[in-house]
Order: C-alpha cells, then structure tokens, then sequence
C-alpha cells in the first residue's frame, strides 16, 4: 500500500437486509486533494463514508491510512487515525457557545485547553480559513453556513486530515455555498484531503480534483478533472449508458379528459423555505405522468401538496375541473383522489391497527361500509378479505398486527388500500421504494391497471427504470421546479438525467 495516499479502501462491501450498499470498492484519496463522490439515491455513498468514518464495520475489505492497515471499531477511532465525518444533520448542541461545543467531551487535539485558549485556538483556525467565527456566541444564533463551519473545526481541532461531507450543501443557501467551496479549497491547499459527498455534477466539476461515482452499491470509476472532456460522461457513469427499459404494452397510449391541473404552485418545506417554486402540469385520464427526479428536490412537497396534506402558499390546483385548492383530504378521497405515501411507517399505515383497520381507515366515509353512523365491520372485514386474496398480501390475515408484516407487504397493503377503490386520481410517492422485485412488478401492473381503467396517476420516483417502463408521459423536477415536461416517445435516458441534475440540453 502507498503511504502517498491518505486513505485507501480495498474491496470494501457492506449489506443489510435485502440490500447489498457497497459491493467490491476500492476507493483511494491522495493528500490535498478534493474527491467527490456522486451517485443516484441509493448508490452506497452515505454507506461508504460512515465506514470510512468508523461508524459502520464492513462485511468485507480493508482500509489502509498513509499505507498502513487500520481497524476501527467507532469514530472515535477513525478520528484518532485523523478521519472525520461533518455530519448532514449538525451534531451541535444549539444552547451552548461554539467554544463549548467544540472541547465538549474530549481534549482540543489531545490538549486540556481552558475556554479562552481553546476561543484563540478556534479563531486562529477559522482566520487561517479565510473566515472569521466568534467562539462565544451562542450556535442557536448561527446561520446553517455558519454551524457548518463550526461543524469543520470541530473535526479539524480534533486532529483530522481526512475530512467527509455529505451533501453539505444541500441545507445552504447559494452565497454560503460559495464559503464553503472557499473553505474547503484552503483546507487542500494545506494538505488535508477532502471527501465531498454531492448530488449536484455541477458542483462537483466546480472544486473536485477527482471524482469517484458508485452506482446501485459498486463503483463506475474514478475519473480525474483532466479525464472528465465532457458532463456527458459523469452522467453515464451516474445513470447507465443501457437503453431504457420498453414502455409496458398496457400502458394507456389514448389520453381521455383532464382529470388534474395543477397551475403555478408553490409549497414551502418543513423548514419554510420554497421547496415547489411555481410548478404548473396538468394529468389527463390514462396518463402516467411520471415524475423523475434527485431525491429532495420538491417531490416530496408537491406530494403532500396535492394530496392536501400539507399547506399551498400560492397557486392552484383543479380536479375534474372543480378548484381543489382547499380542499380536505377526506374530500378529496372521497371525490376519488388517492395518495400513497413515500414513508409506509410513519404516515401510511398504523403500525398497532390489524390489517383490516388499516383497510377501512380510509374507506368509512364512503358508502358501502357505512350503515347509518355506524361502520358495518362486516363488510369491512369481507372487503378486507377480498383485499388479501386480491393482492396477494403474502401470509396476511386479516386480523394480523400491521407491524408484523415485512416492509414489502407493508407497502403492497398500502398500495391496496389506496387505489382498490373507485380513484380517479392516484398520487403515488416512491410508490417501489424499498419492496423487492415481485411486489414492485405487481405495484406497476396495479398502476397501470388504474390508469387503463381511466384513472390519471402521478408517478413520482427516483428510479428511471420505473419512470421509462409505466409513463406514457415523463417531466422532471429540479429545485423546486419542472424543468421538462417530455412525451414518451421523445424522452431518452440521457435527456432524462441531464435534467434530473439541472442541464437541459436538446
Ligand atoms: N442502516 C441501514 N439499514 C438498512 N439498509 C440501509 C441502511 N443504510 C443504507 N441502507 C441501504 O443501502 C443502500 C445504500 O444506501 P446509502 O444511504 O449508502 O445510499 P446513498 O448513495 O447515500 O443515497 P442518498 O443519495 O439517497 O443519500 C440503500 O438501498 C439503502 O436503503
Ligand atoms: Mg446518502
């Protein structure tokens, strides 16, 4: 091994249940280097680095640190082999000074410093930097950049030479991102290497020296700025160079009347910021308007959004014609608007209702279930019966507890649940995400049965493969907005991924 790198995995992999994250990579980063590391959603990305950082051990593999071989068994040993990871979601205690935060819990690079010394010794570092941070104020009273920043001295103060974000930029705004490219560019320029995590090529092309993408666990190949001629060949790498999947025969290819319109919209994030910035579409009855895009990118937003789950800033929705605005999501269910969500364990389903209950929570208002004020559970119980035969909700009874399914059945009841009825609309979030194969086969069949039968479906998912093989249309969202909205016959692959990260290209 070469003691000229700063870190080299060898034939790392790591699986959980169901899913191999890593699969045989190598991965070396040199000194005074800036390596980033890109892949769709569910690359392996995240899995690589918290083995790197000791917070994961691998299956199989091994890690060498300036060439020789390491074992770790936390981050904290990881740290003390000078690695550190600048987590996403900040690891600082909001009601503490930064100062505080940074000795918290162990010695400044292995010294016991008062307060004061350690204040000079966090200002000094941030001047080297190039920017200035006051080591007693309180981090409630930072801006996102600047807890960032404390986030990195903290690792550096701690002795790291090798030091890992993943997608810090994705909670920064444009001017701070500017900082931390500055940041990051001083911290080469001194020798220490850094691992830059990132959705974004453009990002990427704009501060790595090189660039590793992994894709479904393994890795496509590092390539070096001089390597890279064109995006054109890191966007390959990232999505596949394969032909896309054929469009399945019973997809509808004659689009009936409008069924949803959607006209400037505009939603905010949890955070309260605009995650939908002014996004206008409509979906005709047949239509499979698949809904391509990054992870985070909005999707999740305009979801909540349409399916009335969650507020609209500005804009307008229509449905069969009607302002659907404001309506409730009781309403709009029982106008035949379905949602399936993205997160089957914390929204979808309750986990402590029988399979039967998960059923019918839905479907009480409506007739056929209802005799007077009371629920007839005898027609709840049949329909939930006719359910499990129908969806082959494997060794579901009707009376099982819902969390002792496995998350495939999770998800097919949910999908059960929401478009057994007579919908006319289905909103469907990652409506695959995370089920194997045979269920998300039966999930697509199901979907595009509904839209045979004349329902409009909006398919959001991260996985081209599914947008390519169940939309008769395809638009993409990128921050916020549509960025293209393409007939089946003209969409490519490539077109397709160039949008997904903000190129548009004819
Ligand atoms: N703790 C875990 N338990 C089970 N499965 C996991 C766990 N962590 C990751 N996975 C799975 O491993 C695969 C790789 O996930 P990972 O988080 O490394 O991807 P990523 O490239 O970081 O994706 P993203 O861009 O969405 O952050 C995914 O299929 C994911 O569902
Ligand atoms: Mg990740």
């Amino acid at each position: 091994m070469n003691e000229g790198y700063a870190v080299q995995m060898v034939n790392i992999t790591k699986s959980f249940p169901g899913v191999i994250a890593n699969r045989n990579i190598d991965l070396d980063i040199k000194k005074g280097e800036i390596h980033g590391i890109l892949g769709e959603n569910g690359a392996g990305k995240t899995t690589l680095m918290n083995i790197l950082s000791g917070f994961y051990k691998p299956d199989e593999g091994e890690i060498y640190v300036e060439g020789r071989l390491v074992k770790m068994h936390s981050p904290k040993d990881a740290l003390k082999l000078g690695i550190g990871m600048v987590y996403q979601h900040f690891t600082l205690v909001p009601e503490f000074k930064v100062v505080e935060n940074i000795v918290l819990g162990t010695d400044v690079v292995g010294r016991k410093l008062s307060l004061k010394a350690a204040a000079n010794l966090i200002e000094e570092q941030a001047k080297q930097l190039g920017f200035t941070v006051d080591p007693w104020s309180k981090v409630a009273d930072l801006s996102l950049g600047e807890r960032q920043r404390v986030e990195i001295l903290k690792v550096l103060l701690r002795g790291a030479k090798v030091i890992i974000l993943d997608e810090p930029t994705s909670v920064l705004a444009p001017v701070e991102i500017a900082g931390l490219f500055n940041v990051l560019k001083q911290l080469a320029s001194q020798g220490k290497s850094i691992i830059f995590i990132t959705h974004k090529l453009n990002e990427a092309l704009e501060i790595c020296d090189r660039i590793t993408v992994l894709r479904t666990g393994m890795k496509i190949g590092t390539l070096s700025r001089s390597e890279i001629t064109s995006t054109l060949d890191i966007i390959r790498m990232m999505f596949g160079v394969e032909a896309e999947p054929a469009l399945a025969a019973e997809v509808p290819k004659e689009l009936g009347k409008e069924v949803l319109r959607v006209e400037n919209l505009v939603v905010e994030s949890d955070r309260g910021v605009d995650a939908v910035k002014g996004v206008s579409f409509s979906i005709r009855e047949g239509e499979i308007f698949g809904l391509a895009g990054i992870d985070g990118n909005g999707q999740k937003e305009l979801a909540e959004a349409l399916a009335r789950i969650r507020n609209i800033k500005s804009g307008k929705i229509y449905f069969k014609g009607e302002d659907a605005t404001n309506l409730s999501p009781a309403d709009l269910h029982l106008k035949g608007g379905t949602y399936i969500t993205d997160d089957r364990v914390s929204e979808g389903l309750i986990q402590d209702f029988t399979l039967t209950e998960n059923i019918v929570l839905k479907d009480f208002r409506k007739n056929g279930v209802k005799r007077g004020l009371l629920i007839d559970w005898k027609k709840v119980a049949e329909n939930g019966l006719m359910l499990i035969r129908e969806y082959e909700l494997a060794a579901a009874k009707p009376n099982s507890l819902t969390q002792t399914l496995s998350g495939g059945t999770q998800q097919k009841l949910l999908v059960a649940r929401e478009i057994s009825g007579e919908s006319s609309l289905i909103i469907a979030n990652q409506p695959t995400h995370g089920v194997d194969a045979k269920t998300t086969a039966y999930i697509r069949e199901k979907l595009i049965e509904k839209a045979s039968k004349g329902a409009a479906v909006l398919l959001i998912s991260n996985d081209l493969d599914e947008i390519f093989s169940c939309s008769n249309t395809i638009a993409v969202i990128y921050e916020g907005r549509i960025l293209g909205i393409l007939d089946r016959q003209s969409a490519t692959r490539e077109k397709v991924a160039y949008l997904m990260i903000g190129v548009k290209k004819d």
